[in-house]
């Protein structure tokens, strides 16, 4: 496994590859890789023979009050477990590669719709900073396929939308969340929860599947159902930050006409915001 930090040589490694007509893939990622990042490159490697993973912790997706300087750099690690799990490139550039001219004066990618509400709602201009960095990395890698996980459902939304919205061409697959054993998805915030938090944290799955139960019951009440999800978070001991139940392909408030829902969640315990969400068939 090679690493290279340069467009240029990202693009000299890459010619090499198509020239044998390889099939590339790309899982972008912000490095401090778990499980989850490692079943990324697995689904990767079984569509692509070249898996290129790119490791930027892109600071235009941070909001002014997130904590971009202490997010976690574990390269050594992150290296060796992309190694094992099968990634042939890693892809880790400098700031001044990416934004050469600083992030103010940099192009942005907005996608709308898809954006809004959820997540976007509570953190203005998040999806486009992760718009614009992903569009950039799809360019400079030009994959045939690209993995992001379902576990940022939202942000996978928005990267189907922008790539045919701009007639990119790549596939973009969506690979499941992987879980703990008490079903807690699993993040690199995970790591951030104390120990009596890390007990508390599968209240947030355990949530959406009560909610999903109800939904499979036939209850078509969805308000009172986020309400509902909203007070057994806090009762638990997490601040919610939304609940929400939408349609899965628009991310819109979902309706009795929709048959393919999604219920979408983020809550605070204690400083740590967690999210994760749940589709279902109606
Ligand atoms: O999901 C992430 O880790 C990031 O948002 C991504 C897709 C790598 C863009 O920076």
């Amino acid at each position: 496994m090679r690493t290279v930090h340069t467009l240029k040589e990202l693009r000299t490694m890459l010619r090499g590859y198509r020239l044998k007509g390889k099939r590339v893939a790309l899982v972008p990622t912000m490095g401090n890789l778990h499980e989850g990042h490692i079943s990324l490159v697995r689904r990767a490697s079984e569509t692509a023979d070249i898996v290129v993973t790119s490791i930027f912790v892109n600071p235009m997706q941070f909001g002014a009050f997130e904590d971009l300087d202490n997010y976690p750099r574990t390269l050594q690690e992150d290296q060796e477990a992309l190694e094992r799990a099968g990634s042939t490139l890693v892809f880790t550039p400098a700031n001044s590669e990416i934004y050469p001219d600083g992030l103010a004066r940099h192009t942005r990618v907005i996608v709308p719709e898809v954006s809004e509400g959820h997540c976007g709602a509570s953190r203005p201009g998040h999806f486009e900073g992760v718009a614009t960095v992903v569009t950039m990395l799809l360019n400079m890698v030009q994959p045939d396929v690209a993995v992001f996980g379902e576990k940022d459902f939202q942000q996978l939304a928005v990267i189907r939308k922008l790539t045919r919205d701009l007639m990119m061409p790549v596939e973009i697959v969506g690979a499941p969340t992987i879980r703990e054993n008490d079903g807690l998805a699993k993040s690199s915030r995970n790591g951030y929860l104390s120990k009596p938090e890390r007990a508390i944290a599968p209240v947030v799955y355990q949530t959406l599947q009560d909610a999903a139960e109800k939904i499979r019951q036939g209850r078509t009440d969805f308000s009172m159902i986020e309400w509902e999800a909203s007070q057994a978070l806090i009762y638990a001991g997490l601040r919610p930050d939304y609940f929400n139940i939408a349609n899965s392909l628009t991310l819109k408030p979902a309706t009795e006409e929709d048959a393919e829902v999604t219920l979408l969640v983020a809550a605070f315990l204690g400083a740590t915001r967690l999210i994760d969400n749940l589709s279902l068939s109606r």
